[in-house]
């Protein structure tokens, strides 16, 4: 029987967490064959390598290095180069992940040299047109072929818009993620009480008034929070010269391993990353999402995520509930086999 050729797309952290959990199931399996290709998107140690190191994925075969800081210049570039290895390589299928420049990229690339598309995460939606991402998930979902969704919300959202074709509830493979890595978890040198936050939407970051609001919100928190500062925040706060208090410990970007680690032992969360809401609601913490609106809408509805925009209105209540212990039963992402459930359905 011939092999099944999958190519998969990544370029950004989120991407590596994934795709690490898809292509371990993916390695069991003697009929599939893959390909990685890195577009290059994040290109720092601790943003891209330190994650293929610690998580075991594939030394990637194909490296793009497109580092270009526009988003046309970014993605056009993936474009001309994803497609000449999609022409060298012709996969039966093209797997991307998420709401990245590298997802658009992929999908365009594939689609129109008529390579079917595999979209992990499809149909989630914030509705706000002026977030990058809403634009990647939107475009991808309607270009791909087969599409997992991570929940029956993104399910019936894809239905909304048309898409009845090739959708798969599969779970959510950061659950997947979780489960696997969580025994590994480093957990931090801390003995206080703290919080875990992160920041780096260009919607938060691109705006130095709307960063320093966020961070004076920081300021206002019960317990000290641990910052890991992504490279795009960290240039906008080296530029715009916030100075932190005792409450703010700002830190390199951590790895997953540390990252769980930190993330087991805090109080709660406070995030702008879609991924890390989820991962706060797997470790059973109350997350504040630092944004006007979540694509992640079945944590609202379980109390485990509440919208604190820029944190300049009703913080101290927002405190005052994220302190309090998270109780769930039922995991709402799935069983933890959404990465076998996407492999079966492709070589299927
Ligand atoms: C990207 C994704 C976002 C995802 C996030 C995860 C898009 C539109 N956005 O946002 O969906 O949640 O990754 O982190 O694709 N930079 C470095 N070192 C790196 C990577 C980036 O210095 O390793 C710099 C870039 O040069 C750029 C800035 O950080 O100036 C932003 O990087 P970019 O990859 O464009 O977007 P992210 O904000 O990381």
């Amino acid at each position: 029987m011939p092999k099944t050729k999958l190519l998969t797309i990544l370029g950004a952290r989120p991407q590596f967490i994934k795709a690490a959990v898809v292509s371990r199931y993916i390695r069991t399996c003697d009929h599939i064959n893959e390909i990685i290709v890195h577009t290059g998107q994040h290109y720092d140690h601790n943003m891209s390598q330190v994650f293929f190191d610690s998580m075991e994925i594939p030394e990637p075969h194909y490296h793009l290095g497109v580092k270009q800081p526009t988003h046309g210049a970014q993605t056009g570039r993936m474009l001309e180069a994803i497609e000449q290895v999609l022409i060298q390589e012709k996969p039966d299928w093209t797997l991307v992940y998420g709401d990245t420049n590298s997802t658009l990229a992929g999908a365009l690339a594939a689609g129109k040299l008529h390579i079917p598309v595999a979209h992990v995460e499809a149909g989630l939606r914030s509705f706000n047109k002026r977030m990058p991402e809403e634009m990647n998930r939107v475009l991808t979902d309607h270009i791909s072929d087969i599409l997992f969704c991570p929940s029956n919300a993104s399910k019936n959202q894809l239905q909304n818009e048309g898409i009845t074709q090739g959708v798969h509830v599969i779970g959510d493979v950061m659950f997947d993620a979780f489960l696997h890595y969580k025994n590994k978890a480093i957990a931090p040198e801390i003995d206080y009480p703290f919080a875990l936050a992160t920041i780096h939407r260009a919607e938060n970051t691109d705006d130095p008034n709307r960063l320093h609001t966020i961070l004076n919100g920081f300021k206002q928190s019960p317990v000290p929070i641990l910052f890991p500062v992504h490279p795009r925040t960290k240039k906008q706060i080296d530029q715009m010269g916030f100075h932190a208090n005792e409450n703010i410990m700002m830190i390199e970007p951590l790895s997953y391993f540390h990252l769980l680690g930190y993330l087991l032992r805090c109080s709660f969360v406070i995030t702008d990353s879609g991924g890390l809401q989820k991962e706060a609601y797997f470790a059973g913490k109350r997350c504040i999402t630092a944004r006007n609106e979540t694509e992640w809408t079945e944590l609202i509805d379980s109390d485990a995520n509440q919208l604190g925009g820029d944190l300049s209105n009703g913080v101290q209540d927002l405190y005052a509930w994220a302190m309090k212990p998270l109780s769930h039963e039922k995991n709402i992402y799935g069983d933890g086999n959404a990465a076998q459930r996407c492999v079966e359905i492709l070589t299927n």
